[in-house]
């Protein structure tokens, strides 16, 4: 199949073809504020199934709906709490994923027969453009082949799906960088099933303390299951494997140059971008600054496929704001293979 890449030089025209695309069954890559999403009509099965084949998603990993605004929220979910109408008003458009109870209409297709639906309005004029011209809910994952870092530009997307998918939407780099905010519910408390895009903290001034789920910041033991089914898989991953290391900057950076070597690959905050003469090395960001290093995260994982690097050593931020979702990215693509230089670790 010949992947088609959409760009938005004339926005409402690029829409509509993105929409007709989606209507007929197809697949098409779409950009949102976080990552690159694989989007089908959710409402549709076969399209659904689709998705599943062209990633070589696991048949039991649901799929979040991408609704337009709020006011869908009652077409497929049921008993909504307060909370939840709340947080879409505060923070919808926006990297926010609500797991919800789901209506019938919703196929088991993208729940993998689960009672729950996620659903999210993403904060990006083009995904919101098609999703309104395409008049249904759009399934889609993340836009990568299962297992690898997400996308964050198109180039990512056809790197994956060209070939596979009917078309790509070029939205540009996405500014946000690490997938949306998952949050539970459907229990008695609400749970943050995965970090990201929308930080913890920002949930917490509106709903007080949320119970952070275990997947988020350690491995699962062996036959333990996850209450978001995608936290059990390896995920995130380069080719080449990677180690991340936590603690203050100067000792993980003296660490890291400790044990690499010819053909190691670094991660590493700006200030250190010169301390691994004969490394191949991708700066993300400023130590500080955790939401550049959610934009640049992805990117860097990616860039080591196709050299000659061999190990990947990764500098870490501390769990606040986004670097908790910089971690886990971090932590998930290493297999949390973790190195901790922090005092008492
Ligand atoms: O930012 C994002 O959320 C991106 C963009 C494209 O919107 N999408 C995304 O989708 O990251 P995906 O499929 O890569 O990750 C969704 C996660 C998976 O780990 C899945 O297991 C979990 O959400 N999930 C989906 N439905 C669920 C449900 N009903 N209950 C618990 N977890 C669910
Ligand atoms: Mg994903």
């Amino acid at each position: 199949m010949k992947t088609e890449l959409i760009t938005m030089a004339a926005p409402a025209r690029a829409a509509e073809r993105a929409a007709a695309i989606l209507r007929a069954g197809g697949l098409v890559g779409l950009p949102t504020e976080t990552v690159y999403g694989l989007g089908a009509d959710g409402l549709n099965e076969a399209a659904v199934r689709r998705i599943f084949e062209a990633k070589g998603r696991p048949q039991d990993n649901p799929l979040i709906l991408h609704v337009p605004e709020a006011a869908w929220l009652d077409r497929y979910c049921l008993d909504i709490p307060a909370e939840a109408r709340d947080l879409a008003a505060r923070f919808w458009p926006g990297p926010l994923t609500m797991i919800l109870k789901r209506r019938e209409i919703v196929p088991d297709a993208v729940t993998c027969g689960l009672e729950t639906v996620g659903v999210r309005c993403p904060d990006h004029p083009a995904a919101l453009a098609v999703i309104r011209a395409a008049g249904v809910p759009v399934a889609a994952p993340s836009g990568n082949r299962s297992g690898r870092p997400s996308p964050t530009c198109a180039a990512h997307m056809l790197e994956d799906m060209d070939g596979l998918i009917e078309a790509v939407v070029d939205g540009g780099p996405c500014g946000v960088g690490v997938e949306s905010t998952i949050l539970d519910l459907t229990g008695e408390r609400p749970r943050l099933l995965r970090p990201g895009g929308l930080p913890l903290e920002a949930l917490e001034a509106v709903l007080g303390q949320i119970t952070v789920d275990r997947a988020v910041t350690s491995p699962l033991a062996a036959g333990e299951r996850p209450r978001a089914p995608g936290m059990k898989y390896r995920h995130y991953a380069p080719k080449a494997p990677v180690t991340v290391v936590t603690g203050a900057g100067a000792d993980t950076a003296r660490y890291i140059r400790d044990h690499a070597g010819p053909g190691t690959g670094i991660i590493c905050f700006d200030e250190y971008a010169d301390s691994f003469p004969g490394c191949a090395v991708r700066p993300i960001g400023a130590s500080a600054d955790t939401a550049e290093q959610a934009r640049r995260v992805f990117d860097a994982l990616r860039s080591f496929d196709g050299t000659a690097v061999t190990a990947i050593y990764a500098q870490c931020p501390p769990d606040a704001g986004l670097g908790l979702a910089v971690a886990n990215r971090l932590k998930k693509a290493a297999g949390f293979q973790i190195v901790a230089l922090e005092e008492g670790a």
